[in-house]
């Protein structure tokens, strides 16, 4: 009977979208597992309620409260190691659920897309420096989603993936995910972001294959600005080839070459990988973090949300760490 009740549940009228992302199942796993979870301890909580209060209701035969123990050091320990354990076993489902939707699947060239929300659009720049409205990805290629917000916080909302991350004002944050079903999906914002919230959507386009998406990427005239070129421009008119070299030969700071991804030992012990949000500290903050052997001589560069994802694009050009 719970099976047919749990087939039911699933389909009834549209309630669940289509399971278009390698995520899907494993967060309607744990959607169920928490719905029938909860279902059956309200069930027992009610159930138990109704007949207290009918076994223990006051009746003329009885005026006084029967006397009661104090208390029951068995029952106790059990009604608090089996709520224990079952929050312990919610928060191992749900921990690996979701660090599979911020860690591409290793082993495979992802596709790298980086989002910029603001009120009250989207807008995704993908590898080959096509920019749109719209976000592109391919069938059974693993995508990464690196997001910024240029305002307030806004919130990329893909029900048929059923992922959901926030786009942070100063910060970036991270969403990965292999598309398994071509077609097009419609994408919502899903934090209150001002008058055009409700309107603040888009679509996902997953092409059946690399060969669609390529035709995408390259169709129409050349892209007019890259981010890749936004960064370059930033690189060269905010002085940093005065400090920083492309071809790997060290000058006052690191070189950027095949510096994507690469652990940096830090002076004053540590290591720090070199990611969107390193980049973004060392350019905003550059005395956070100082690599081994370099001085801590960089003044702060003040930035605009765009232009750090130029930087970081052009990095990502640069070449990755081996
Ligand atoms: Cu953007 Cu709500």
């Amino acid at each position: 009977m719970i099976g047919a009740l749990h087939r039911t549940a699933l389909a009834a009228a549209g309630f669940m979208p289509e399971r278009a992302s390698s995520v899907a199942a494993g967060v309607d796993r744990v959607f169920l597992f928490v719905l029938w979870l909860s279902a059956f301890f309200f069930a027992l909580i009610v159930a138990l309620t109704v007949l207290f209060v009918l076994r223990y209701r006051r009746r003329p035969s009885r005026a006084e409260p029967e006397p009661s123990p104090s208390h029951d050091a068995r029952l106790e320990l059990f009604w608090t190691a089996v709520p224990l354990a079952l929050v312990f076993v919610l928060f191992g489902v749900s921990t690996r659920t979701y660090l599979r939707m911020v860690e591409p699947e290793p082993g495979r060239d992802p596709l790298r897309i980086q989002v910029m929300a603001r009120r009250w659009s989207w807008w995704f720049d993908h590898p080959g420096g096509r920019g749109a409205p719209e976000l592109h990805v391919v069938r059974g290629r693993p995508a990464e989603l690196v997001l910024a917000s240029a305002d307030v916080i806004h919130s990329l909302y893909v029900p048929d993936f059923r992922l959901k991350q926030d786009a942070v004002p100063g910060r970036f944050t991270r969403m990965a995910f292999t598309p398994v079903l071509a077609g097009t999906f419609p994408i919502v914002c899903a934090e209150y972001c001002g008058t055009d919230h409700s309107r603040m959507a888009a679509r996902v386009v997953v092409h059946p294959d690399q060969a669609s998406f390529d035709a995408w990427a390259n169709e129409g005239a050349a892209p007019a600005a890259s981010l890749v070129d936004l960064g370059r421009t930033v690189f060269a008119s905010k002085g940093c080839a005065g400090c920083h070299s492309v071809d790997g030969s060290p000058r006052v700071g690191p070189s950027f070459k095949n510096l994507w991804g690469r652990q940096e030992k830090l002076a004053g012990g540590g290591t720090a990988r070199v990611d969107e949000d390193y980049v973004r500290e060392s350019i905003l903050r550059p005395s956070a973090k100082v690599v081994e052997g370099f001085a801590n001589v960089m003044p702060p560069v003040p930035l605009e949300e765009r232009e750090l994802q130029g930087v970081i694009a052009y990095l990502q050009s640069l070449g990755e760490a081996p």
